[in-house]
């Protein structure tokens, strides 16, 4: 990032939209200008949390089928864009944006063509049909479910199972969290879950005794950031804590035969948020297939796994050895400690 090039008017303006609620009353996206300073900042710290959804998916051996990338409410292209970085050219020649800001749209489709000569990008429309002549599809979805107009969202909700996969990530918050939860409960008899989940279950959020709590895991912004002046000038102007990126995500996945997000014994679990950690235990949030419920880990039961928990450098998914509400043995699963850090919950800014 450059803050130099940055349009601070129009960072102000977008953040007081993104921050009172209001940004999906009209379209923002006024000038080019708008987009690329979105970009470079506000669309970059998006860019870390599709970094951390796409190793999750790859840690789990999960792959998107070969083919088409749509990216719905593309902005910037943040989402397809980082798409085509972790999959390539190759696996995914063509990038399909569709924005209600023509101006986005635009952008999008010329940013992706400059980062990736090879890709095929072309605008599509969301009424669009999808043909057996378009060949296996992959939607993506990025922070746009708070600027749906009900009747969008479930336009876009009844649209989810014409795709191969859907990878979908929005902010970290309690509201977006619960509004991904309505939208697997409505598609999961359609589509497979994939993840964040460790079971196709209900979700174990939608218990009225639960709706506290939300799912969300956190990002890790690249190394160096914080000691970038630009990075630190931009965060101080604009109120955002870098450290923190939370995030809430949700695949799907309608192949037949592919594996869905558990281990065949249903065993797995995944911690939502941050555990609480006190002197000599921790009080993690575990949801798997039995539902979601409070463990305790004792810090002697797994002296290093209770620093990474404190640390926040787990990976989220584990498989325990529970006694009651217990931790009696730990493992955690094909983790790469380096990929969540710690941050605080519930950040409205994109
Ligand atoms: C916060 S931006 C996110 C942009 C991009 N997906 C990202 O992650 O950086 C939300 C985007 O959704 C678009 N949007 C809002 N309502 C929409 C609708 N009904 N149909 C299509 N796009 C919409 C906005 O124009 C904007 O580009």
């Amino acid at each position: 990032m450059n803050v130099d090039q940055l349009d601070w008017n129009a960072l102000e303006r977008l953040r007081g939209a993104f921050l009172s609620g209001t940004a999906g009353r009209a379209v923002y996206w006024k000038s080019m200008t708008d987009l690329a300073s979105y970009d470079a900042s506000f669309g970059e710290r998006i860019g870390w949390k599709w970094d951390a959804v796409l190793a999750e998916l790859r840690r789990r051996g999960w792959q998107p089928p070969a083919g088409s990338v749509y990216d719905f409410g593309c902005g910037s292209g943040i989402a397809g864009r980082r798409m085509i970085r972790e999959w390539g050219v190759k696996h995914l020649p063509v990038l399909r944006v569709q924005d209600r800001s023509s101006i986005a749209e635009q952008f999008a489709l010329e940013r992706a063509k400059s980062e990736f000569p090879e890709l095929a990008v072309e605008r599509f429309t969301a009424d669009e049909p999808l043909t057996p002549q378009s060949g296996p599809a992959t939607l993506v979805v990025s922070h746009v479910i708070s600027e749906l107009a009900p009747a969008d969202r479930q336009r876009l909700m009844e649209w989810l199972p014409r795709f191969d996969a859907v990878i979908w990530v929005e902010p970290g918050t309690h509201a977006d969290s619960h509004a991904l939860v309505e939208v697997r409960e409505a598609v999961r008899t359609q589509m497979r879950v994939v993840a964040p989940c460790t079971h196709e279950k209900t979700c174990g959020l939608t218990a009225p005794e639960n709706g506290r709590h939300w799912c969300h895991s956190f990002g890790k912004p690249p190394g160096g950031v914080f000691a970038d002046g630009d990075w630190v000038r931009f965060a101080q102007r604009m109120g955002i804590d870098l450290r923190s990126l939370p995030y809430s995500f949700l695949v799907l996945d309608r192949r037949v035969g592919v594996a869905c997000g558990g281990d065949e014994a249903g065993e797995m679990s995944r911690v939502l948020g941050h555990p609480r950690v006190y002197k000599g235990y921790a009080k993690l949030f575990n949801c798997c297939a039995r539902g979601v419920e409070e463990i305790t880990l004792q810090r002697r039961t797994d002296p290093g796994l209770f620093k990474r928990l404190d640390r926040g450098t787990h990976c989220g998914l584990f498989r325990w050895v529970l006694d009651g509400g217990t931790v009696r043995e730990a493992a955690e699963v094909g983790g790469n400690p380096e990929e969540t850090i710690l941050g605080e919950a519930e950040d409205p800014i994109p």
